[in-house]
């Protein structure tokens, strides 16, 4: 069953989807059942992933990794999120090669939120543990 918030990724196209409303159907693109994207919270490689937040003021910068991941054409972060602890708030912003790998929200309560990233190599990446 797909929960919500969940993200699904096809192993044969590179689609990758996120459940809005979950149901209890499966799945599926390109004639397989999608995969369900598990979100590390450990970075275990010389490029940072966890995403961690800086609180400044009213303001939360999200920043890719405690160094900054690398921003080419060929190894980024698509994406990053932040989903508000009682998953009724979601803000995304995606990014494009060379930029930087930081995310500014302010309309979400300090320790609040889930903050979670994708690497187009490495994949999804959290701040917090999911089991
Ligand atoms: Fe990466």
């Amino acid at each position: 069953m797909a929960e919500k918030l969940n993200l699904y990724k096809c192993e044969i196209c590179g689609n990758i989807v996120e459940v809005v409303i979950d149901g209890a159907g499966t799945l599926i693109c390109c004639g397989e059942e999608m995969k369900l994207l598990k979100s590390r919270s450990t970075d275990g490689m010389p490029e940072k992933h966890v995403p961690f937040v800086e609180h400044m003021g009213t303001s939360h910068v999200i920043k890719v990794g405690s160094q900054p991941h690398p921003m080419t054409n060929e190894h980024f972060i698509q994406f990053i999120e932040a989903i508000s602890d009682d998953r009724r708030y979601l803000k995304r912003k995606y990014l494009n090669p060379d930029e930087e790998p930081e995310m500014v929200i302010k309309c979400l309560e300090e320790d609040d939120f889930e903050a979670r990233e994708y690497c187009n190599i490495h994949g999804l990446y959290s701040n917090k543990e999911n089991e």
